[in-house]
């Protein structure tokens, strides 16, 4: 099946056999035809859209089995909105160059990661008593979508922000999970890190050929819609290791660790 056939299925497709759809013969020929983003994804009624605030629980609250399975059940939101939102950029960018044909296979091999967690986290909250859709799926990460309009713009977005915040948030949420001797969980996360980095190293290197002679600092904030901030890339203990290992350079990571910003949403304590 055309590569585009399975994005169709893993975005429009409202039950999650479609959005966990096995990609497998793939075929990968270029493809030029206008795409659309819808305004939504396709989902159930027990999965769509609900911005009703949930709040995500505290660490210190670990110790119960319900929250434990609330803050998987947020991963697994994620888990699912980057499913989507991938499977939107394998659609909404033609293939004007061999390049991007090759970038999209990358992000093909991404999306059956993302695949993988999210049955891990729906499998480890199903043993707390959650499935998902039992609380609201909040929309935030969706409603960057429309504004990434190149192949660049999504990047910047998906690796250089919500995935490298993933780097700081599994270790962190491992490290939680293992204090309260949830061997099983911090295992998972430990899975999750391991696999984010490869998916961060996809954005830089992509990014790294693009950029030509611009610094990737100047190109990653040139390229992010305005309603993010880089502050939005960090967790809540910043990680330098694991960037170096998905490739930034110094110069990049001394920009990116020394940036503050005073935007309220960014200063979070959480996930
Ligand atoms: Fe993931
Ligand atoms: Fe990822």
């Amino acid at each position: 099946m055309h590569y585009c056939e399975y994005a169709r299925i893993l975005l429009e497709g409202t039950n999650l056999e479609d959005k966990l759809i096995p990609l497998k013969n793939i075929e990968y020929t270029e493809n030029l035809r206008p795409y659309e983003l819808p305004v939504n994804p396709g989902r159930t009624s027990r999965l769509e859209f609900n911005n009703e605030q949930v709040k995500f629980p505290r660490n210190t609250s670990f110790h119960l089995e319900e929250k434990r399975g609330l803050a998987l059940h947020f991963f697994a939101n994620h888990e699912l909105l980057a499913i989507e939102m991938m499977a939107a950029a394998l659609l909404i960018y033609p293939d004007t160059t061999p390049e991007i044909l090759q970038m999209k296979k990358g992000l093909v091999r991404t999306i059956q990661d993302e695949q993988k967690h999210l049955k891990l986290y729906m499998n480890r909250m199903k043993d707390f008593g959650i499935e998902l859709g039992d609380f609201p799926l909040n929309d935030f990460f969706w409603r960057s979508m429309d504004k990434l309009k190149t192949p660049t713009h999504f990047h910047c977005a998906m690796a250089m922000i919500f995935e490298s915040a993933n780097l700081d948030f599994a270790q962190f949420y491992g490290k939680s999970f293992l204090d309260v001797e949830d061997f099983e969980t911090a295992k998972i996360m430990d899975i999750v890190f391991q696999d984010e980095i490869s998916h961060v190293a996809l954005g830089v290197h992509w990014l790294n050929l693009w950029r030509r002679d611009i610094d990737l600092w100047t190109y990653f904030t040139n390229h992010l819609p305005g309603v993010m901030t880089p502050a939005r890339s960090k967790g809540i203990h910043f990680d330098r290791s694991s960037r170096v290992r998905a490739g930034f350079d110094d110069a990049f990571l001394d920009q990116l660790e020394a940036f503050r910003d005073d935007f309220k949403v960014t200063n979070r304590k959480s996930w």
